[in-house]
């Protein structure tokens, strides 16, 4: 998936290494989870004319709509050291001028919480996906290479329908029902399970390993990197699946588990995974996807013995 260009997106990115969480070391993770954001990352409007100092040319594929041809665009931008391709493009709309000197039509693209949280400025970016909030231009070998992210359908240049990913999370149940008429005491709390907060109660070690999960922002660069994800394909890829083992975990998501691995236990589900551990390597948010997909494994398997000989 990576051009020889590209940089490694998680080397930029905060979050240390999070795929295993070490026995006695909860309480250090957690601290560490909560360590603000790089600041500089994060775009300031009011900051928009300050410090800049260097030409960059980005080199943007356009389409005008899902069935015309796409074509490439090189514009010329001035940028500081702190800005993101998400603000490059903030100021493209403003004057849409190609290097040849063409007034063209603004490019489209999506943004919205500019603190690499909602997932939505997802792209493309030198051959990388990633969100464009968080990618800065400093950091960027030039020119810099923008295209919308693929195996989605795309809408207008940067711009795609991310809605299949969200069918998907709906497909696996990738919530927890709050209006059931739980069990609460009984279930969870084991032997000593005599007060509705016992079984609601998780230890330090499960809530900094769920937290891991819990930081999805559906921006779909794993399914952007993955093979198997696509448009013709019924996968429902690798954040649906990490939802399922959050979801899963969960004190009262407990109730629903088997409905949730059945439906990963078919066509479209765990066994589709080709385990080509692209989706580990992109995540921004250093999600141990294969990690989640391990474990689903194991519990599957668990589940088909339960299916065949009760329990
Ligand atoms: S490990 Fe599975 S989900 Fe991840 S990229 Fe490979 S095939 Fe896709
Ligand atoms: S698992 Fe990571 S890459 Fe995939 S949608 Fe969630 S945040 Fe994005
Ligand atoms: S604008 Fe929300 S993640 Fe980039």
């Amino acid at each position: 998936m990576s051009s020889p260009d590209a940089p490694d997106v998680r080397s930029e990115i905060r979050s240390p290494d999070l795929t295993t969480v070490p026995d006695g070391a909860a309480g250090d993770m957690v601290e560490s989870l909560f360590t603000p954001a790089r600041n500089n990352d994060i775009f300031d409007p009011s900051d928009e004319d300050a410090g800049r100092t260097e030409r960059v040319v980005f080199k943007i594929r356009r389409q005008d709509d899902p069935f015309s041809a796409p074509y490439w665009q090189h514009f010329e931008l001035s940028c500081s050291e702190r800005d993101n391709v998400v603000a490059a493009l903030r100021r493209l709309r403003t004057n849409p001028v190609t290097c040849e000197g063409e007034r063209v039509d603004p490019v489209v693209f999506d943004h919205n919480c500019m603190e690499e949280v909602c997932g939505a400025c997802a792209m493309m970016i030198n051959g990388q996906p990633r969100p464009a909030c968080s990618a800065l231009i400093e950091n960027l070998k030039q020119p810099i290479v923008l295209e919308p992210l693929p195996k989605f359908p795309l809408i207008r240049d940067l711009l795609v329908d991310r809605n299949r990913m969200f069918e998907h999370l709906k497909h696996v149940q990738a919530w927890v029902r709050i209006d059931g008429p739980w069990a609460l005491t009984g279930a969870l709390g084991g032997a000593g399970g005599t007060q509705k907060e016992t079984c609601l109660r998780v230890s330090q070690q499960q809530w900094a390993e769920d937290y891991l999960y819990s930081r999805c922002m559906s921006c779909g660069c794993c399914l952007a990197a993955c093979p198997q994800y696509d448009e013709g394909q019924d996968f429902v890829g690798p954040a649906a699946l990490a939802q399922v083992r959050l979801m899963n975990a969960q004190p009262t998501g407990k109730f629903d588990r088997g409905e949730r691995l059945h439906r990963i236990m078919g066509q479209g589900g765990l066994s589709d995974c080709g385990n080509a551990q692209n989706c580990v390597r992109v995540c921004p948010k250093a999600i141990p996807l294969t990690t989640a997909i391990g474990e689903l494994g194991r519990a599957t398997t668990v589940q088909a013995l339960k299916d065949l000989f009760g329990g």
